[in-house]
């Protein structure tokens, strides 16, 4: 009899600690879920297209539980970016190469926008790639800002200048239609992912910021050391307010610069991209002044890391006699970037 009872004795011993787990496992699992995914909705609160941020960021392939920082997030949101543009790029190479009911203009829109898209995949491995080292003391925080934004700035402008080339007539509508989801998609996501960088950077900057003055407080007669360390970081002044200012300004420095006028390095982008180095490892931007530039603009693969900086949609405009002959899209396979975009 004593069998019995004291295998009950046993199993009452370690019941609290079964149920203890039990408790444990059914409000630890929840919690730390709903945490992750409240890191997820908040970077993307920050966005313009909220659902569509979360809904990409949650059903990746990364769990939820493994991204820590906004950073993380980021990461998980560029690498759908990528996945998408490549499902978009080989949807456009299946139109191209299944022969039917394709006109001439068509078949060259979709030339130009495979191109384009291409080139949205380098950008959008450019940007992971600057991603991957942010925060690193070799540029400044401001520096990382802009050099990420132009990059996904050009990636999103490219989605939209290849449903462009089918904008022109009706007859393009269909191939249009057929593109539209895919680009929108990935031009949604560069967006949201430009708005979650902004607001990493622009956090990463305030933090500092507020370190640099209490610093500033503390030793209030070492200003000129601090700025000294300031600028050797390549970071600019900070505590005036004019280079607050600066600090937060997001204009890119042009290596040359383009002006019908001739105010500028050369008068033709072909030229400039002429002038253009090849292999280049660093990001060469070429600011096209507002102006209407009649050419057609190839850009050769050689030409690694070719940014456009035009001046806005409208003032900045590229038209080659290609367009009226043979039906090429305004700009092939380039990338014009709009400061407009970069807020
Ligand atoms: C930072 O700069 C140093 C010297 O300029 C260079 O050797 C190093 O490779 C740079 N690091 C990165 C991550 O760019
Ligand atoms: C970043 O996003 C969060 C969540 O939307 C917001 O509360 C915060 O103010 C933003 N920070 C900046 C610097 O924009």
């Amino acid at each position: 009899m004593s069998h019995p009872k004291r295998k009950l004795f046993v199993t009452l011993s370690i019941l609290p600690f079964i149920v203890g787990a039990f408790l444990l496992l059914s409000l630890w699992t929840p919690v730390s879920g709903s945490e992750h995914h409240t890191l997820i909705r908040s970077s993307c609160s920050s966005t313009l297209y909220p659902d569509v941020c979360f809904s990409a960021i949650s059903s990746s392939s990364v769990p939820s539980w493994e991204m820590k920082t906004p950073k993380d997030v980021i990461r998980v949101a560029l690498e759908h970016t990528v996945l998408s543009t490549q499902h978009n790029y080989f949807n456009i190479k299946k139109k191209l190469a299944s022969r039917a009911l394709l006109t001439v203009r068509e078949r060259t829109a979709l030339h130009d926008c495979l191109n384009m898209v291409d080139q949205s995949l380098d950008e959008l491995r450019a940007t992971l790639h600057d991603l991957q080292d942010y925060p690193n003391t070799n540029r400044s925080i401001a520096q990382y800002a802009d050099d990420l934004q132009t990059l996904l700035s050009a990636a999103m402008t490219n989605q939209e200048s290849c449903l462009d080339g089918f904008s022109h007539d009706r007859g393009d509508k269909k191939v249009r239609q057929s593109l539209l989801t895919g680009q929108m998609h990935v031009f949604r996501m560069c967006s949201n992912s430009l708005a979650m960088i902004k607001n990493m950077t622009d956090t990463d900057m305030a933090e500092r910021r507020s370190i640099l003055e209490i610093k500033e407080h503390k030793l209030p007669g070492r200003e000129l050391g601090a700025e000294e360390e300031g600028n050797t970081r390549g970071w600019p002044k900070w505590l005036s307010a004019g280079n607050r200012r600066l600090l937060q300004a997001t204009t890119v420095t042009p290596d040359i610069t383009v002006a019908a006028d001739g105010s500028g390095n050369y008068r033709t982008v072909a030229a400039a991209v002429a002038a253009a180095p090849e292999g280049s490892t660093r990001r060469f931007i070429i600011r096209i002044k507002a102006g209407v530039y009649r050419e057609n603009v190839e850009i050769p693969k050689k030409k690694t890391n070719l940014m456009f900086v035009g001046d806005g949609r409208t003032t900045t405009i590229i038209t080659g006699s290609r367009n009226v002959v043979d039906g090429s899209t305004t700009f092939n396979s380039a990338t014009v970037e709009r400061k407009k975009n970069l807020k």
